[in-house]
């Protein structure tokens, strides 16, 4: 029986019209049409609280977990595939995706320390990162503000937590540029997605 690869979207832009929304659906359409079985987390219009507070500062030494953590964390652990999605603000990821993974990447969920070394926990999962960007890449190359953000994001977070970073992909420029240079990068998408 063929296998069904199982890929979880999370998705952090707040608007219906953006180009990360056009991202996501590409992801979905082609993944499906590829027999993966898709769950998207919206964090958006999910509400999802990004905020870590001190009511539940515990659970990120996991004593208790809050239920919305919970219920994410279920997501990651059902998941083959990672794929974020997110733009650039402030040379940094959004508050909203940084805040998830305050607090859904749990120590004794996503990393653990045996021995005073860590290790992580979402190993055999692999993690597909897309990444827009307002500005050109050749003002950001030159200011290392994308090695920076890969760094971060890829070697600090995901490799951090066991995740095989296959791909972190930037668009560059995309308020700036038109309809058909878009569809150049959403067939892009395709062909990056076509690895999972
Ligand atoms: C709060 C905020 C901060 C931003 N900071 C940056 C930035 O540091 N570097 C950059 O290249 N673009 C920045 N931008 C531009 C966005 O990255 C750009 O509009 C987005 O990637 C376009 O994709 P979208 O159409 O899906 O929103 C920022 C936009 C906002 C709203």
């Amino acid at each position: 029986m063929e296998e069904i690869m199982k890929t979880l979207i999370i998705l952090a832009h707040p608007c219906e019209d953006s180009f990360n929304r056009a991202i996501c659906d590409e992801v979905k359409q082609h993944l499906e049409y590829k027999k993966h079985d898709v769950k998207i987390r919206d964090l958006y219009k999910l509400k999802f609280d990004p905020v870590l507070k001190e009511d539940n500062y515990s659970s990120f030494y996991q004593t208790e977990l809050p239920k919305d953590i919970k219920e994410e964390q279920d997501y990651i652990t059902w998941a083959e595939n990672l794929v974020m999605i997110f733009p650039t603000w402030w040379n940094g990821m959004p508050a909203m995706l940084k805040g998830y993974i305050d607090r859904v990447f749990t120590n004794g969920f996503a990393f653990r320390f045996t021995k005073g070394e860590s290790e992580g926990l979402l190993k055999e999962k692999k993690a597909v990162v897309f990444q827009t960007t307002g500005q050109p890449e050749d003002i950001m190359k030159p200011n290392q503000l994308v090695s920076s953000m890969e760094t971060i994001v890829d070697v600090g977070i995901l490799d951090y937590c066991g995740l095989d970073v296959i791909t972190h992909k930037f668009f560059f420029s995309v308020q700036h540029i038109n309809k058909e240079a878009r569809e150049v990068m959403l067939k892009e998408v395709n062909g990056i997605v076509d690895i999972l």
